[in-house]
């Protein structure tokens, strides 16, 4: 989600709307903007895009003050409608909030305010936030920003906040933990945004606040910064920019490909946040919990998907089966949908989709649902057309992917789907309980290897140095990593129009070993824990043929490195878990590439985001 604030001389309005289409990339299914005019606080807000919004204000909504706060929304607690839209009310009607991430335990924060006679209009963690800030105000007699402190600490989960109390309207209170804020600082006037680029035409200084951290932000005053736990005062540190607008997009990256590759410990992160909890050696998703009885009664799991869905799909068969024991056929929708395919009652269809739009996974889903079986979805895009039209579901919380190129949506769908098998492998008992917690203790270290990973950028650069020229390029791998070949291939196919292929390394021998010669770069995914010996003897059979061999290893690998001409490390893990990181640098070795040969990284020829036809 996007926010954007403002309080100074100016109207607020105009600034607030420009901002928001500058973040919309953040999230567009809904918007909202509350403006205070001096006397009325007013909110407009809408399921869709700020042009929807602007409409709406347009037809009956005053544009006038120069306080304001504004929001674009990608859902993540109830579905983009109008009433779940930010910004929201609390009770009094005195406060509004703009809210960014997700409060775990807004459940029971809830029950607890509705048992003191507290109302909900929207299904929304946020409405429950603005009433806990709204009654602790009260309770404790204290000013807005003393109340925004003392609900945090009451409050799990993650956050950018911007609050506005109509009853001291000189002020607005932000405060952030994981999910960034800025704040603009002008000449008595200033611009509080989820980054620079809403305000970068007016000023070029910005404060950035820190996790746990929170801002009162006073007409005329100071900005105290404090430390959200403790109420200390923080020195704010103003910083100058240096950035162009089109820069600050992109958050500072050249492409929305890298960024989104630079996203992906984040994105994993949001994926498994409050689904996995190692302390308490669980794994909760609510739609598999509520289904539990007909994803343990199925005679197997049919995954239907396209492209790089359909790769995720791959992994995920060897990890279900594997762990939960279930049998899982993985399907192209296209091919599914068209060939009669034997569907029963007792079939449980996962579709994984990132925009949940694809028109061949959605024409399989209602084939699948047609014949009586239950069909689950993984879906980025909250409230897409497949996520509506499958019987439940469980979202990647990847956040917007704008590169065609599918990067971080890969890895949260493998995220997800891998936390579904381990659920169902303990409720089947197919997992030890020891078992169970290595791999839940793994889970939560992913984010910080796949940081490690991405610290070889450099190194995979110069790879892609030397290779850029070539005109075909081999991906192998095996078990886990054989769909990371594919998926690898794809990738450089995709953006930098070489032709590559991914092949299960044992097959080579049975095809692709002809095309090898000194001209030939194979990628080989070797890894110590997936058939690492037999990986080694296809490397060997590579380099007596000349190939030449760009080798993705564990850290400290001795034996691949003596044979191979390059080696990518990536830190060592379960090899369930492996695809998570060994994806990561055949991602940045196509994208520097593509870059290299000057190619449209972000919108690649002939491809599009979303294929909604068939
Ligand atoms: C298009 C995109 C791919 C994507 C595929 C499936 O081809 O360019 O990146 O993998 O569609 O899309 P979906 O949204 O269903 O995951």
């Amino acid at each position: 989600c996007g926010i954007v604030g403002y309080i100074g001389p100016r109207e607020a309005y105009p600034i607030i709307i420009e901002g928001l289409k500058r973040l919309e990339y953040r999230g567009y299914d809904s918007a909202g903007i509350a403006l205070f005019d001096g006397t009325n606080l007013g909110v407009c807000k809408t399921k869709g895009k700020v042009a929807d919004l602007e409409n709406k204000f347009n037809s009956h909504t005053s544009k006038s003050g120069h306080i304001g706060i504004g929001h674009t929304r990608w859902a993540t607690h109830g579905v983009p409608n109008d009433i779940n839209s930010h910004p929201h009310y609390s009770n009094s009607g005195n406060l509004v909030i703009i809210h960014n991430g997700i409060i775990e335990n807004y459940d029971s924060l809830k029950k607890e305010l509705i048992s003191r006679g507290y109302t909900f209009q929207s299904d929304t963690d946020t409405e429950v936030l603005v009433n806990l800030i709204e009654d602790v105000k009260k309770k404790e007699n204290v000013k807005l920003g003393q109340a925004v402190q003392i609900a945090l600490n009451q409050v799990i989960g993650a956050y950018a906040i911007a609050v506005f109390d109509k009853t001291q309207p000189k002020e607005i209170v932000i405060a952030r933990l994981g999910s960034p804020l800025a704040i603009g600082v002008g000449k008595n006037e200033f611009f509080i945004a989820s980054d620079a680029s809403p305000f970068i035409e007016y000023t070029q200084n910005a404060i950035y606040l820190e996790d746990e951290e929170m801002a009162i932000i006073r007409l005329h005053k100071d900005i105290k910064v404090r430390k959200i736990k403790d109420d200390s005062l923080v020195a704010p540190y103003v910083q100058k920019l240096q950035m162009n607008l089109d820069q600050i997009e992109k958050g500072g990256f050249e492409h929305f490909m890298l960024k989104e590759i630079y996203e992906q410990p984040k994105a994993i992160t949001d994926t498994y946040r409050g689904r996995l909890n190692r302390e308490e050696a669980i794994i909760k998703m609510s739609s598999v919990e509520d289904n539990m009885k007909k994803f343990l009664a199925a005679d197997r799991i049919i995954i239907v998907a396209c492209g790089t869905s359909w790769h995720a799909g791959l992994v995920a068969e060897y990890i279900f089966e594997d762990l939960a024991r279930i049998p899982v056929e993985v399907e192209y929708a296209s091919e599914f949908r068209y060939r009669n395919p034997i569907i029963t009652e007792k079939d449980v269809v996962i579709a994984i989709s990132q925009s949940g739009e694809t028109a061949d996974t959605l024409a399989a889903i209602k084939l699948a649902k047609s014949k009586g079986a239950f069909v689950f979805g993984v879906c980025n895009v909250v409230g897409s057309s497949i996520a509506r039209e499958t019987h439940t579901g469980a979202y990647t919380h990847a956040g917007p992917e704008i590169g065609v190129a599918s990067t971080k949506a890969f890895t949260t769908q493998i995220t997800v789907l891998s936390l579904i098998a381990l659920r169902l492998a303990r409720a089947k008992g197919t997992i030890s309980s020891s078992d169970f917690r290595h791999h839940l203790l793994e889970f939560e270290m992913i984010p910080k290897k796949v940081e490690k990973a991405l610290e070889s950028d450099a190194h995979i650069k110069m790879i892609a140095d030397i290779y850029k020229d070539s005109k075909n390029c081999l991906y192998l791998g095996r078990g886990y990593n054989f769909p990371v070949a594919l998926e690898g291939a794809l990738k450089l196919k995709e953006i930098s129009y070489i032709h590559a292929e991914g092949y299960p390394a044992a097959e080579m021998k049975h095809g692709p070993i002809a095309l090898i010669d000194e001209n030939m770069p194979v990628v080989v995914i070797a890894t110590k824990k997936g058939h690492y010996e037999k990986v080694v003897s296809n490397i060997q059979e590579i380099k007596s043929r000349k190939g030449k061999i760009i080798g993705i290893v564990t850290e400290g690998d001795v034996d691949v490195r003596e044979l191979a001409d390059h080696v990518i490390e990536v830190p060592e893990t379960l090899e369930s878990l492996s695809p998570l990181l060994t994806t990561i640098p055949l991602q940045l070795l196509s994208y520097h590439i593509a870059v290299l040969l000057g190619k449209n990284v972000d919108q690649p020829r002939n491809l599009a985001k979303s294929v909604t036809v068939e």
